[in-house]
């Protein structure tokens, strides 16, 4: 039986942190005190206006390939997970396979919002398990800073930019072990960016709008029933994984759901603090962090979640 690992993992964070005082100064009309005490955020990255979401997940992806000690020639899968693309067409994955000098490999984006990352580790296992790859780079890139209504600060302070990136690799033995997807289009108007570009023109908003009370009930629930789904798949109980890494947008969903699972906080990486919601990138940023810091070793079991606009959540568990 072939398997799927993570030989590898990086991130990047475009410039200098930028604090919720920082955000004052700019004139938004909020202050540390609101933003802290209702999400957790106290820093976000904010990229320039000459960073794309492909220059963020370029060195993120340097760096993944780096710690799996290969080179990108070795990559035969690139997975991109954002919503915030350099361009209509071609994809993230295509500007990145070409900037890192890869030639041949499959590449396309994946657009499932915050839960992005989740969605293309997953279906980059069933790639590698089907046979026909054997060595992917999986990321998860925005710059959400170009999608935030400057003016509206219920939404503009919530967010940040960034990429993280996995090397997955097939493996005689796991790797990840579950994983479940959902979505549910029902749900699509609390969370959207209901907007486009026809005709030269942008049609529609262009900005994130969202019903943030229905969203936090939304997210605590999808995020404890997926974990639960996946862990009962794969035959173990919530309480015997050593680290959840759940989607990092607000500290009070993620310590909902971890008291719905019966998880104490301290099995819980949580990224949210410094670098704000950043969507698809949120939660590998949080993979790299737990494992530079040493907190994450080989062999523990991990369970990543992920919930976002559509509405879509689904969560993976693997060994490391
Ligand atoms: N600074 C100061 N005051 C603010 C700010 C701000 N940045 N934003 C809103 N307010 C004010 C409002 O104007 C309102 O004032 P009023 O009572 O005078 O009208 C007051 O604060 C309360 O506003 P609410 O929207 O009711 O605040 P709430 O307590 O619901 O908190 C929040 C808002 C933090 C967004 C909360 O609903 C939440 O955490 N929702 C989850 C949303 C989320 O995390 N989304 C991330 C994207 S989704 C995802 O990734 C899955």
């Amino acid at each position: 039986m072939m398997f799927a690992r993570i030989a590898g993992v990086g991130s990047y964070l475009p410039g200098a942190p930028v604090s919720n005082d920082d955000l004052v100064a700019r004139g938004i009309d909020t202050s540390d005190e609101w933003i802290s005490t209702r999400t957790g955020i106290r820093f976000r990255h904010l990229a320039d206006a000459a960073t794309t979401t492909s220059d963020l997940a370029v060195e993120a992806s340097q760096r993944a390939l780096q710690s799996a000690g290969v080179s990108a020639a070795d990559i035969d899968l690139i997975i991109v997970a954002t919503s915030t693309p350099d361009y209509v067409f071609p994809s993230v994955a295509c500007m990145l396979q070409g900037r890192l000098g890869n030639s041949g490999a499959t590449a396309f984006d994946v657009q499932a919002v915050c839960s992005g990352f989740v969605y293309a580790l997953t279906i980059t296992e069933k790639f590698i398990r089907a046979g026909g790859h054997r060595r992917a780079l999986v990321v998860g890139a925005e710059v959400f800073s170009r999608i935030l209504d400057w003016q509206d600060r219920s939404t503009c302070v919530l967010f940040g930019d960034g990429a993280g990136a996995v090397v997955l690799e097939a493996a005689d033995a796991p790797g990840i072990l579950a994983s479940s997807l959902h979505a549910d289009g029902a749900y699509r108007d609390i969370l959207c960016v209901p907007g486009n570009v026809r005709d030269g023109q942008v049609t529609g908003d262009p900005f994130l709008r969202m019903d943030g009370q229905a969203v936090f009930r939304f997210a605590v629930k999808a995020l404890s029933e997926a974990a639960q789904e996946c862990c009962e798949s794969a035959g173990v109980t919530p309480t015997q994984v050593d680290w959840l890494i759940p989607h990092q947008a607000n500290i009070r969903i993620i310590e909902a759901t971890a008291r719905k699972l019966g998880l104490d906080m301290s099995k819980v990486i949580v990224t949210v603090d410094s670098h704000g919601n950043t969507s698809a990138a949120s939660v590998p940023l949080a993979l790299d962090a737990a494992v530079r810091d040493g907190r994450l070793q080989r062999g523990q079991k991990v369970l990543l979640e992920g919930v976002g606009g559509g509405f879509t959540w689904g969560a993976v568990l693997f060994e490391f």
